[in-house]
């Protein structure tokens, strides 16, 4: 069953220069592209800096209107988690009301206070932790508590746009096993971006490789990591290979 499909998206932007900032043309950001994520999948969309990942996302989400193309939404319980926890947590917040903000019954301060000690023992928080502020959290806690704000609104479908990029290699792969246990526990879809084939190896059934706003490779994550078809997806790979070589 079909929980998200786009059909041949169109998204340009404009380029605006000088003090008057006029437009001096457009950039092509998506040029054509047709997905299909299937409802409990976990859909990767890997390519380099600037190749479209984030727009698709956007215009899944609805954030943005492309320019021309359709999209097909089967659910309305969508959430987003973004590359930056430190951008997206309002400073000002205690952890406890930012969880406590997205519980879709606005409960008692009983029952809120114990779906919020739920959230907290999900994402492996000490629920000490409810009664400080984000900047008391190190970068990987921030993320868990960007996770959790995400699950407190029984999401069915949601984009992780670069959740672990920020983070260093340890605690992605913390990130990425907790992002794993939830996707199983809750039967929740992602579309899963980043620019990290090992991620998304990792993470995904499926893959879509991007590449100047074009799909230019789509298979099971297996097949696209070990026999990849186009000479650019080949290219992403040894580029891993170069920084991790094998010992
Ligand atoms: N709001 C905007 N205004 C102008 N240009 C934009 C805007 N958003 C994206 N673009 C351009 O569209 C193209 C695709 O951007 P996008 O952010 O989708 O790439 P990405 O694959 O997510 O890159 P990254 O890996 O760096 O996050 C880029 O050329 C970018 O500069
Ligand atoms: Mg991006």
């Amino acid at each position: 069953m079909m929980i998200a499909r786009c059909i041949d998206i169109k998204k340009s932007f404009p380029v605006k220069r000088g003090y008057l900032q006029e437009e001096r043309g457009r950039v092509t950001a998506i040029d054509g592209v047709s997905l299909h994520i299937e409802k409990g999948s976990s859909f990767g969309l890997v390519g380099e800096s600037g190749s479209g990942k984030t727009t698709i996302g956007k215009i899944i989400l609805g954030a943005l209107k492309p320019d021309s193309g359709s999209v097909e939404l089967k659910t309305d319980k969508l959430q987003v988690i973004f590359q930056d926890p430190y951008n997206s947590l309002d400073p000002k917040m205690k952890i406890f009301d930012i969880l406590a903000e997205g519980l879709i019954i606005k409960a008692q301060y009983a029952e809120a206070r114990r779906k919020v000690e739920d959230i907290t023992d999900l994402i492996m928080l000490p629920r000490s932790a409810l009664d400080k502020y984000p900047h008391q959290f190190s970068g990987g806690e921030r993320q868990r508590i960007a996770i959790g704000r995400a699950l407190a609104t029984e999401p069915e479908f949601i984009v992780c746009d670069e959740p672990v990029s920020s983070l260093d290699v340890t605690i992605q792969l913390q990130i990425l096993k907790l992002l794993k246990d939830i996707r199983k526990k809750f039967n929740i879809t992602y579309l899963f971006i980043s620019h990290d084939l090992r991620v998304v190896r990792f993470m995904c059934d499926r893959v879509a490789v991007m590449k100047d706003g074009k799909i230019v490779e789509e298979g099971s994550s297996l097949d696209v990591y070990s026999h990849p078809a186009h000479p650019y997806t080949k290219l992403l790979l040894s580029s891993i290979l170069d920084i991790y070589p094998k010992k």
